[in-house]
């Protein structure tokens, strides 16, 4: 059987055969035989946007896989700082590149004093962190003027690193600045996520040691986050990264498409949605208002690519238990529950194959651990740099081209210009 596909262009009659490359079709193949015909995709329901070796995904299957691995022995065996050097690298580190790796991350935690001093604490008293998040990383390009040179390895390689260490400080200055606590400076005897919880909760004592259990959990939940291939975060980070703008004006942009309720603001309206239904009797009705067309949707519920059970809400699911026994449970977690269970049952949601997603349980971790709602999404793009960096880094390697689609014109044909007294 061949491996391609032939189309005809009916007003020609012309015949054009197109290998299948990857599972793909080349649009640029195709527009060979169709020249200024345009592929209308809005929202790239159809399209693949890149060719990558980075993260793999089968929706249908709940299959989700870092360079190979399969992100249940990742969650179980690994680290956050491991599994951002495998999708940053490609392969798992040696101990000894990982002792480099860790030690480089760990020693550029720091942030120029004018960026919290000057700059986060010019913020508002009521500023969202995910927006104090995102302009302060776009700030950062401007104390970095090396990182404009992206094609200098030495120098992207620096950018990465920074990248990746000074999140947690950005995202921990973000929350103390919201409480009127003062900053807590990263202390480097402390590993990448014991590190931040210091750098979030530490008051007076000279050394704060978070319990391992929630460390590792939250460690857990920053692996099963740190990439998912071309998510709209990504997209827009090798959308931006395509015009050669520096690694933290991209990111910036990475992390405001994160920001959005459709996205990484999911797991903050997770727990807004289950606070609103309030208790086990209300769960029916909120269902029936859903499906009825209220506008509201079920967040937590539903993913582009996952038409079956989310890997990653699976393992959180186990996480959450672990967390509990020590935090104690918490009490919107028997909503969640009736919630799914009532979703999973119902045709409106297996017709349309929604599942939870990563989002769903997310939430009640974070909430449980004490972290304000707001700081939910940020908790996201902490550990989802890793992946953004991997696939800028991949993109430039790929020599790709501008981002730049094209559009269906549907506007007004010529007209001429009307002098405002006469319209
Ligand atoms: N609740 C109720 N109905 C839903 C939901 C939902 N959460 N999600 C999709 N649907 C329905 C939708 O109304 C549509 O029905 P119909 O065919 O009758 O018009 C059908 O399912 C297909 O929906 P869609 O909007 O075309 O699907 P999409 O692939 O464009 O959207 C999504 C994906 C994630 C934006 C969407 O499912 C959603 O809004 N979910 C809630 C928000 C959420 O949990 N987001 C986190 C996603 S996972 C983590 C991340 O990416 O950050």
């Amino acid at each position: 059987m061949a491996e391609s596909i032939t189309i005809t262009d009916n007003r020609t009659g012309q015949s054009l055969e197109i290998p299948f490359e990857n599972g793909g079709i080349s649009a640029t193949a195709w527009s060979k035989l169709l020249p200024g015909v345009w592929f209308f995709d809005p929202g790239f329901m159809s399209t693949a946007a890149c060719e990558s070796a980075i993260t793999y995904l089968d929706g249908d299957a709940g299959i989700l896989r870092y360079r190979g691995y399969p992100i249940e022995q990742l969650a179980e065996h690994s680290t956050y700082l491991e599994v951002a050097y495998l999708l940053l690298n490609g392969e798992l580190p040696t101990a000894e590149q990982f002792e480099a790796w860790r030690h480089d991350v760990t020693h550029h935690t720091f942030i120029h004093e004018n960026v919290r001093k000057r700059f986060l604490e010019g913020f508002h008293y009521d500023a969202h962190p995910m927006g104090m998040l995102v302009s302060a990383v776009a700030a950062l390009s401007t104390f970095y003027l090396d990182a404009k040179e992206i094609f200098d390895p030495e120098s992207r390689d620096k950018q990465i690193v920074r990248l990746i260490a000074k999140m947690p400080t950005l995202a921990a200055a973000a929350h103390r600045f919201s409480v009127g606590m003062p900053f807590v400076y990263p202390d480097n005897s402390l590993d990448f996520t014991a590190n931040f919880l210091s750098m979030m909760w530490k008051t007076a004592e000279p050394r704060f040691d978070a319990n391992p259990a929630l460390a590792r959990a939250l460690e857990v939940l920053f692996i099963l986050h740190a990439d998912h291939e071309q998510n709209c975060s990504t997209t827009a980070m090798r959308t931006v990264g395509s015009s050669h703008a520096d690694p933290y004006s991209a990111t910036a942009a990475a992390a405001a498409a994160l920001y959005g309720p459709r996205h990484g603001g999911a797991n903050e309206a997770v727990i807004r949605m289950l606070t609103e239904i309030g208790s086990i009797d209300n769960v029916a009705p909120f269902v029936e208002s859903v499906k009825s067309g209220s506008g509201h949707r079920l967040q937590g519920f539903g993913h582009r690519v996952y038409k079956n059970y989310d890997p990653r809400a699976r393992i959180i699911k186990r996480a959450a238990d672990e967390v509990f026994a020590i935090t104690g449970k918490n009490p919107l977690l028997d909503v969640a529950l009736k919630l799914e269970e009532i979703a999973l049952s119902d045709e409106y949601f297996i017709s349309r194959k929604l599942y939870p997603n990563v989002d769903f349980y997310s939430g009640l971790i974070y909430q449980a651990m004490g972290f304000p709602l707001e700081m939910f999404p940020v908790l996201f793009a902490i550990p989802r740099t890793a992946g953004w960096l991997a696939h800028w880094k991949e993109m430039l390697d790929q020599d790709s081209k501008i981002s730049r689609p094209r559009q269906l014109y549907i506007g007004e044909d010529a007209r001429d210009y009307v002098e405002m007294a006469d319209r």
